[in-house]
Parts: C-alpha cells; sequence; structure tokens
C-alpha cells in the first residue's frame, strides 16, 4: 500500500481517491451520537458492533456517548447452508444476553442490507426489547430495499470504499480518510 502526498493511494493494484476527510467523519460520528444521546436518553444500550469493518466507528462514537451503556463485538459466520439459496450466516461472540436489552447495531457500511437483515433477525429471536442501527455508510441498493437504518452517517452510491475501518482485501483499515474507487 502506497501513501502519497496527494488525494490518491495505491492499494494492491486499484487506486483509490480521497472521498472523506478524517475531521468531516469526526464531525458527522460527533452528530450521530448527540441524535442518539437525545433518542435514547431515558433508556440504557446495548451497541452490538459488527466486525471487523467498524471498528474504528464504534470507538470513536462511543467516546461521544453519554448514556450508561454497553457494547459487545460480533460477527457473522458463514457457513454453506444446504438450501439453494446459498450461504447462511450465524452471530457469534456475543457474551452477554440482549433479552430485554435497548439494542443499537453498529455497521460501518449497509450495502446489500442482507448482513443488517440477518443481525436484526437474530438480535430479535435472542430477545432484545427494540433494535435500531446506527451506520457510518449507506449505499444505494440498501436505500431502496435494504432494512430501515435510523442513524445514517453518509449516503452513498454503489462505488467501494476503503479506509476508517473498511477494507479492500485485506488492507487499508488503518487510513483515518475514507477513498473511493
Ligand atoms: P451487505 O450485507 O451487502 O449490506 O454488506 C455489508 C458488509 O459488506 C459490510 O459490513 C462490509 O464489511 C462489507 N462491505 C460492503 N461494501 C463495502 C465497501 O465498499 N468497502 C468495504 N467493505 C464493504
Amino acid at each position: 500500500m502506497q501513501h502519497s502526498a496527494t488525494d490518491s493511494i495505491l492499494i494492491h493494484d486499484r487506486t483509490f481517491l480521497r472521498l472523506i476527510q478524517h475531521s468531516a467523519i469526526q464531525k458527522k460520528v460527533r452528530g450521530l451520537a448527540e441524535q442518539i444521546n437525545s433518542d435514547y436518553k431515558d433508556r440504557n444500550i446495548f451497541f452490538v458492533a459488527i466486525l471487523n469493518g467498524s471498528f474504528m466507528f464504534a470507538a470513536d462514537l462511543l467516546k461521544n456517548i453519554q448514556i450508561e451503556c454497553r457494547i459487545s463485538f460480533v460477527k457473522l459466520a458463514s457457513y454453506k447452508g444446504t438450501r439453494s439459496t446459498g450461504q447462511l450466516k450465524a452471530i457469534f461472540g456475543l457474551e452477554e444476553s440482549v433479552f430485554g436489552q435497548h439494542v443499537i447495531i453498529i455497521e460501518d457500511i449497509v450495502d446489500t442490507g442482507l448482513t443488517l437483515t440477518k443481525m436484526i433477525e437474530d438480535l430479535k429471536s435472542l430477545g432484545a426489547q427494540s433494535i435500531d442501527t446506527v451506520s457510518l455508510l449507506r449505499k444505494k441498493p440498501a436505500r431502496e430495499k435494504g432494512p430501515e437504518v435510523k442513524y445514517v452517517g453518509f449516503e452513498l452510491e454503489q462505488e467501494f470504499v476503503v479506509g476508517y475501518g473498511l477494507d479492500y482485501d485485506g488492507l487499508g483499515r488503518n487510513l483515518s480518510d475514507i477513498y473511493h474507487t
């Protein structure tokens, strides 16, 4: 991965251009936290952050949350289903019970919305009392027919993005700005 003084970056074989600067991300994250602080002022929050991509967003968001809260980092494990629909996924890494809790899912980006839909189903079946979602980024397909995302940072078209936790083939998560193809 090559950094340069310009607004572009090379990762593997692809050149990415800077899309959102770190200062703009921080401002947006503070705004999202303010909305959550206001909407949840009478409730404790159980955040469920989806790894790997959301680790940086989750850390910055929680620094701005002023309500008593817990956080658990989870993954969705893929395994081959026997049905023709292809891959099924199951939540893992949730060490505390979400039964009766007010859950806010933290996503880095919602693209098709399939990951989020599965996560919501799983958390419902585990007895969460309420479930909202905060996502830093959302792409067009999810806007058109994905599950509801109550708190969205930036709306995108369909471009691939990298940085601020998001990777391209394993690289780029450490970048503090967000880049696109
Ligand atoms: P979905 O299930 O299609 O909504 O995809 C959600 C997941 O795909 C995210 O949590 C990311 O891990 C990954 N993803 C989707 N779009 C991008 C992207 O542009 N860059 C990096 N990862 C992405």
